[in-house]
């Protein structure tokens, strides 16, 4: 998985349009192999960079890519479920998943839980690129639809996407944790 360039190029392209600081707390979901991880490292140099996947193989591969990184601390890799997300001890700026949603049950659920772990006007990235046999550009942006949709019902906002060119092309679809002023606001009668 970690050799294919399309792979790379999709991951690299995705952390990029996350805008990730260097004091930045970022959680990915489904590493895989761990591409993306190394990428966020590199740029969270007073941060701290937590994933989750639910292969012990991944995590294995992952931590061999990243091992510096793991053993300074900088990077926390868990063998987990979206399904079941441990605690962590403080709320995340930013958040990854690429070519994982797909995969889980009840997507708005897991998307609202993510949520309440985020940062107010923290970002996620979620990320697709089709891989079934016969996918085309019209794959690409129904799955694009249906993140807008998932992103929107699990109430994140300033919801918008960006496409790259591969074969086929990968949708990036970007929403934000909803601000705490807003939170209040929806409260008020
Ligand atoms: C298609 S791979 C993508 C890997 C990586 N994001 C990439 O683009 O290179 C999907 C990854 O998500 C993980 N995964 C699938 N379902 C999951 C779940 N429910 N919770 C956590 N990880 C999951 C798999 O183990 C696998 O590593």
């Amino acid at each position: 998985m970690a050799l294919r360039s399309s792979n790379r190029g999709r991951n690299l392209w995705a952390v990029g349009l996350l805008e990730v600081e260097p004091t930045d707390r970022v959680l990915e979901i489904g590493f895989g192999p761990g591409i993306a991880i190394r990428e966020l490292s590199r740029r969270t140099t007073q941060g701290l960079v937590c994933g989750i996947d639910y292969s012990e193989v991944m995590v294995r591969q992952a931590t061999k890519r990243n091992t510096d990184a793991v053993h300074a601390g900088r990077v926390d890799l868990r063998c987990g479920s979206v399904e079941h997300l441990p605690a962590f001890e403080e709320p995340f700026d930013k958040v990854l998943v690429v070519n994982n949603m797909g995969m889980w049950g009840e997507p708005v659920e897991r998307l609202k839980e993510i949520h309440s772990l985020m940062r107010p006007g923290g970002r996620i990235a979620i990320v697709s690129q089709p891989r079934c046999p016969g996918a085309t550009t019209e794959t690409t942006v129904a799955a694009g639809h249906e993140i807008v949709a998932c992103l929107t019902a699990a109430g994140f906002t300033c919801i918008r996407s960006d496409t790259l060119a591969l074969k086929p092309p990968v949708v990036c679809v970007i929403g934000e944790a909803i601000p705490h002023f807003k939170t209040i606001l929806s409260t008020i009668p």
